[in-house]
């Protein structure tokens, strides 16, 4: 399947989502209702990753992408910031290995300029190490902004296209840092609150949106199936009438 851009084509439907994009959220009060440092929350919510991944794996998800830390992250306490940080490259020491095993390709997008040298290179090592693999993309978005995303993929069009000034949606498109994935159809929140918070803003025009109160600590299989039902009863118009996708689907079936 060639990839489409939502708002040129009517993309294809399919029953279980293509592309899922997660905003996790809620690992500091999860924590602070049991009375345990934030940091607990954020060690949990690792964990909840991993069952996600493995749980998407079984679904037939082909994409799934988490927001891990936002470009606005920084200005929470400094302490807090660089737990994150050690947390993330434990992850990926830990992780990487099983993943590739599993036939998971890893991408970490975002403005990766502001890590580490050691961390840099872990995410350079496991992205390289897992880029043959097929069954499922687990993309992480760190230090990642929606708008820092398009500004990114502007100047790369334009540095692209010396001298041009017309461009094309699918042009920029290509220049975005999910270039490689179809845009996500389903788009889940954990936490309670119902915003984008500067994640996928180009990607998620199309996206059906599922917001849920379940902090993401508490986010499993079963949760994850809910979310998945719940995209399954939504009717994806992509700007058109209920009756012309009831006119399409009866001249399928004749
Ligand atoms: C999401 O959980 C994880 C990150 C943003 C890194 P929070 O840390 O935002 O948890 P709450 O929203 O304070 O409960
Ligand atoms: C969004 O969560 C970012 C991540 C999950 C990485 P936040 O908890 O930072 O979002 P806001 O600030 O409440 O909108
Ligand atoms: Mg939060």
């Amino acid at each position: 399947m060639t990839l489409s851009s939502s708002t040129q084509a009517v993309p294809e439907v399919s029953l279980v989502p293509r592309h899922i994009a997660i905003i996790m959220d809620g690992n500091g009060r999860w924590a602070t209702k049991r009375f345990m440092p934030r940091v607990a929350g954020h060690v949990k919510g690792v964990e909840a990753v991993r069952g996600i991944v493995e749980a998407c794996a079984m679904q037939g998800v082909e994409y799934v992408t988490f927001f891990a830390f936002s470009s606005e992250n920084w200005r929470r306490p400094e302490e807090e910031v660089s737990l994150l940080m050690r947390l993330f490259v434990t992850a990926l020491e830990r992780e990487v290995s099983k993943m590739h095993a599993n036939g998971i390709r890893l991408k970490i997008v975002g403005d990766l300029s502001r890590f580490d040298d050691k961390l840099r290179n872990m995410i350079i090592a496991a992205e390289r190490k897992t880029a043959g693999n097929t069954r499922l993309t687990v993309t992480v978005c760190a230090n990642y902004g929606g708008r820092w995303d398009i500004m990114q993929g502007v100047r790369k069009m334009i540095a692209a296209n010396p001298g041009a000034t017309d461009f094309s949606e699918e042009q920029l498109a290509s220049f975005l840092s999910l270039a490689y994935a179809p845009e996500p159809d389903l788009f889940i929140r954990t936490g309670g609150e119902e915003r984008i918070s500067n994640f996928l803003l180009w990607q998620l025009a199309y996206t059906e949106l599922y917001f849920t109160d379940t902090y993401w600590p508490d986010f499993d299989a079963n949760a994850l199936g809910l979310a998945i039902a719940s995209y399954q009863k939504r009717e994806r118009r992509f700007g058109r009438t209920s009756e012309q996708l009831t006119e399409q689907t009866s001249v399928v079936k004749c």
